[in-house]
């Protein structure tokens, strides 16, 4: 087990919000630790927006409190929390260059001249926004924006920087290169960082921790593999990566079954005679060439460059199995090819909810 010592800089408290009917966020509790990166992952509508503009000040709740490094700063005006949000549209000053727009937020804080320039200097550089301080947000990329707009807030010196869905705008390849930039930054700088995202994908890269929101709750909060790897409920586990869902029951010895098969044992705390789900990565199972496994018949093979997804259809469940494998291993994995399916047991999840 990990221990750890870090205290927790923020400390959002059984905070409610609703906007009349709507409960956007429904007794939502988080510690987050200093010098964390951490994600909040959920579909549209689930509350991500609504919790940052409340950890930021916009929003004040209507129950539970929020606490920063012990303060509470529930009611506290926006521009007193040493803290920054960061919008999708990166609201820059379109008549300033680069460089007056890193400065200005410390022009307004009337810090010396000399402590200016020394701190917009040595933000360009961990930046690497050197060669385009002198520009203008019109002559920037997309890309280029979003540095200018992340130096601008972390140049503050925020104690949390909170940001909603940063990298929203990009495209794929531009949105990869500026995640492992975040990531660097954030080393860098020290401070912690609160990041929205709907991309489960990124949060996964990204993040130390990530927190997977539904209605307004937090449904599971723990470090990207243990989501990914122990999803909590059927809700995570369908939300996070490409998951296979085996619909079948729960006999009177414990054993799960579906199609006419057992799959997997699981006496963990499930109750027999019930309806359940069998939830399987399709990492997690393999083609087994001494025929032992469930057989399936491949429907289709998609090609990944370093892997292939097949779809197998199989009498476990309506919808193909898919099944990774490496590009090497799947010569014999053609469409139309029986096969015989073998499940990592320790790898599959069951649920009964
Ligand atoms: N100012 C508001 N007035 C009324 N309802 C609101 C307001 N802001 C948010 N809501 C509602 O609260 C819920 C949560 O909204 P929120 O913007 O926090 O979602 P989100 O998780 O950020 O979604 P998305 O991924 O689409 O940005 C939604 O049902 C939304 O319609
Ligand atoms: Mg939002």
């Amino acid at each position: 087990m990990n221990i750890d010592f870090k205290a927790p800089v923020l400390a959002v408290d059984t905070v409610v919000k609703r906007f009349g009917k709507t409960v956007a966020v429904n007794g939502l509790s988080l510690d987050i630790r200093e010098n964390e990166f951490f994600a909040l992952l959920g579909p549209s509508g689930c509350g991500k927006t609504t919790l940052l503009r409340m950890i930021a000040g916009f929003e004040v709740p209507d129950e539970g409190r929020i606490r920063l490094a012990g303060t509470d700063i529930t009611e506290q005006a926006p521009e007193k929390r040493p803290l920054n949000l960061m919008f999708q549209s990166y609201a820059l000053f379109p008549h300033m260059t680069v460089r007056q727009n890193l400065a200005y937020g410390l022009e307004m804080e009337q810090l010396a001249k000399s402590e200016i320039s020394a701190r917009v200097e040595e933000m360009l550089k961990t930046t690497d926004l050197q060669a385009l301080a002198g520009r203008k947000p019109a002559e920037l990329s997309g890309g280029q924006k979003q540095r200018v707009a992340l130096a601008r807030a972390l140049i503050k010196r925020p104690k949390v920087l909170l940001l909603d869905e940063p990298l929203g705008a990009l495209d794929k390849k531009l949105r990869e290169k500026m995640q492992l930039e975040l990531k660097r930054l954030q080393n860098e700088v020290g401070i912690t960082f609160i990041i929205v995202t709907h991309d489960q994908e990124e949060a996964l890269v990204m993040a130390d921790r990530v927190a997977v929101l539904k209605d307004g709750s937090i449904l599971q909060c723990g470090t990207p593999q243990e989501v990914y790897e122990r999803p909590a409920n059927r809700f995570v586990a369908g939300f996070i990566g490409v998951m296979n869902f085996i619909e079948g029951e729960i006999g009177a010895d414990a054993l799960f079954r579906a199609g006419g098969e057992v799959l997997a044992c699981d006496h963990n705390g499930l109750k027999r005679d019930q309806k359940a789900v069998l939830a399987v990565r399709p990492e997690n199972i393999v083609l087994k060439s001494d025929g032992t496994g469930i057989a399936g018949t491949v429907v289709d093979v998609a090609y990944h460059g370093l892997d292939r997804q097949l779809y197998v259809k199989t009498t476990l469940s309506a919808a193909p199995l898919q099944v990774r494998l490496a590009a090497t291993g799947a010569a014999a994995a053609q469409t139309g090819a029986a096969v015989s399916l073998g499940f990592d047991a320790a790898a599959c999840r069951i649920f009964q909810d």
